[in-house]
C-alpha cells in the first residue's frame, strides 16, 4: 500500500469515527420539540442542555420528536432547589390516544431540607395504579444525575446514577399487562402540581419564590425509532 493512499485511509476513517461519535451524543435540538410554556423552556449550551421554569401562569415541557419502541432513555437532571414545594419535575414515556401507555419518572418537590420524592409508575392500556415512591440517596439540586428508562420486552428498570431503583418484569402470562405494542415518545416538563404532590398536598407552591427552574442535560436515547410504520435505528 503506498503512504499516500495509506494516510488518506486513515484520514477517512478518522472522519467517520467522529462523525459516528456525533451520532451518538444527544443533542436537545436534534432530539426534542419545546411543545408549551411560551418561552419558559430554553435549549442551553449548544444543544447540550435545556432549562425549563415555572411561575404562576405557566410551567414548560418538551417531548423527542421520534417515537420509541423499546430502548435505553438517560436524562441528567439537577432540581428545583430549596422550597420546591408544590412543584413536579417529571421524565417519562408515552404513547398517544386512548387506552395509552407510559412509564413515569416524576420527581415531588419538598420544602427546603425535605427529601423530594421519586415518584415512579407504569400504565398499560390506560391502567396505572403501580406506583412506586423512593427518597434518594443525595440531594439531587446540587448536581446532576442521571436518570434512565430501560425498556425492553421483558422488563422496565428505572435506575438512578447506573444503579436499579425498581424493575417492573413482564408478567404477563400470569395475567398483568405489560406495555409493548405502542411507541412511546420521551415527555419532561416543570409544572405545578401543589393539589397533591407535596406532603399530600398540604404545602402549597410559594409563588413569591419564581420562577422556579429545573436543569436537564446530555439526553441520550439508544432505542428503535418508530416514524410512520418504519423501524430505523
Ligand atoms: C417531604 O418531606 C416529608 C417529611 O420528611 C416526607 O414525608 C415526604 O415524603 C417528602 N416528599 C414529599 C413530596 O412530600
Amino acid at each position: 500500500m503506498s503512504s499516500k493512499f495509506s494516510s488518506t485511509l486513515l484520514l477517512l476513517i478518522s472522519i467517520l469515527m467522529s462523525i459516528q461519535l456525533l451520532a451518538s451524543a444527544g443533542n436537545f435540538y436534534r432530539d426534542v420539540d419545546i411543545t408549551w410554556g411560551e418561552g419558559r423552556g430554553k435549549i442551553q449550551e449548544g444543544g447540550r442542555g435545556l432549562a425549563l421554569s415555572l411561575d404562576k401562569l405557566s410551567g414548560s415541557g418538551f417531548q423527542s420528536k421520534n417515537e420509541y419502541l423499546f430502548g435505553r432513555f438517560d436524562m441528567q437532571l439537577k432540581l428545583v432547589p430549596k422550597n420546591s414545594a408544590g412543584t413536579v419535575t417529571t421524565f417519562f414515556l408515552s404513547s398517544q390516544g386512548e387506552g395509552h401507555d407510559e412509564i413515569d419518572f416524576e420527581f415531588l418537590g419538598n420544602v427546603s431540607g425535605q427529601p423530594y420524592t421519586i415518584h415512579t409508575n407504569v400504565y398499560t392500556q390506560g391502567k396505572g395504579n403501580k406506583e412506586q415512591q423512593f427518597h434518594l440517596w443525595f440531594d439531587p439540586t446540587a448536581a446532576f444525575h442521571t436518570y434512565t428508562i430501560v425498556w425492553n420486552p421483558h422488563r422496565i428498570v428505572f435506575l438512578v446514577d447506573n444503579s436499579p431503583i425498581r424493575v417492573f418484569n413482564n408478567h404477563e402470562s400470569m395475567g398483568i399487562p405489560f406495555p409493548k405494542s405502542q411507541a412511546m415518545k420521551v415527555y419532561c416538563s416543570l409544572w405545578n402540581a401543589d393539589e397533591w404532590a407535596t406532603q399530600g398536598g398540604r404545602v402549597k407552591t410559594d409563588w413569591a419564590l419564581a420562577p422556579f427552574t429545573a436543569y436537564y442535560r446530555n439526553i441520550n436515547i439508544d432505542g428503535c425509532a418508530v416514524s410512520s410504520g418504519n423501524l430505523f435505528m
